[in-house]
């Protein structure tokens, strides 16, 4: 028989307590660093050195940082389930913890790629390894740069795909992220009819209506989560006894 599909989408927030800094938090990445210089075309053309040195720190963090107990318990959960992993993070915490299935939307700080990938006659080149400064693309001698999506590049999600998962899916696990950055953010809306919903954030997006919230940090609050799906197969908090009025 088939296994009940969970969807979990994640942020920088399930990768915060391996030490890996989130982007909105007052010692996060966007306050030490401006967007435009680091994170998009405009930055990449005017210095692209800057731009290698803020992905070089990156990459020496994640390859520092050991998945925490939110990744392991992602993981656990594949006994069970179909676990579908779409995430925010260019890091590889959960497929290290053993995660299966993870669909980077923004990209993996571990390829590259030709700066060209984008243009009217694009360069296709991809390849595995960290980009570094005088990387050169064997195909059109481009520059070799992170295969990241930066600000105003197009992010790889299909609509009519997702509408379709959503029909076939037992429950949604949204964890650690600000749910700010589109097109990203709009799977909320796309899985938000589901009666399973979660959410683990120290501090949710307000707009979560009619989802069970799971406030505090992923490694504690996903084993809760994890081991009552296992176990019970729903982690919905069990239904107000009504009232009795005579
Ligand atoms: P944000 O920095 O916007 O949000 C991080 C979220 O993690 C916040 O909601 C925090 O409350 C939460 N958080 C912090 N510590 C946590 C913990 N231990 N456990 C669980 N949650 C915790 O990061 P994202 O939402 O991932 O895009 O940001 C989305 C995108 O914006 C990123 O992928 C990046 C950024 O600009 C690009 O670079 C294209």
């Amino acid at each position: 028989m088939n296994k009940p599909i969970v969807v979990i989408f994640s942020g920088a927030g399930l990768s915060a307590e391996s030490g890996i800094p989130t982007f909105r938090a007052s010692d996060g990445l966007w306050h030490e660093h401006k967007i435009e210089d680091v994170a998009s075309p405009a930055g990449w053309k005017k210095d692209s050195d800057t731009v290698l040195k803020f992905y070089e720190e990156r990459y020496k963090n994640i390859q520092d940082a050991e998945p925490n107990e939110g990744h392991r318990a992602i993981a656990r959960l594949q006994d069970k389930y179909e676990v579908i992993n779409i995430t925010q993070n260019i890091d590889n915490l959960l497929e290290r913890a053993g995660c299966t299935n993870v669909k980077h939307l923004h990209g993996v700080i571990s390829r590259k790629k030709c700066e060209n990938y984008d243009r009217v006659e694009p360069c296709d080149y991809y390849s595995e390894g960290f980009a570094v400064k005088g990387d050169e693309c064997p195909k059109c001698k481009g520059r070799l740069r992170p295969d990241v999506v930066w600000f105003g590049e197009a992010v790889d999600m299909d609509f009519f795909s997702l509408m379709e998962l959503q029909g076939k899916t037992f429950a949604f696990i949204g964890v650690g992220t600000s749910a700010n950055v589109q097109p990203a953010a709009s799977l909320l809306n796309i899985f938000g009819g589901l009666k399973e919903k979660h959410f683990v954030d120290p501090n949710p997006p307000g707009r979560l209506i009619n989802w069970t919230l799971w406030q505090g940090k992923a490694g504690e609050q996903l084993p809760k989560l994890v081991s009552r799906l296992l176990e019970e197969g729903t982690a919905m908090p069990p239904p107000k006894k009504k009232m009795k009025l005579d």
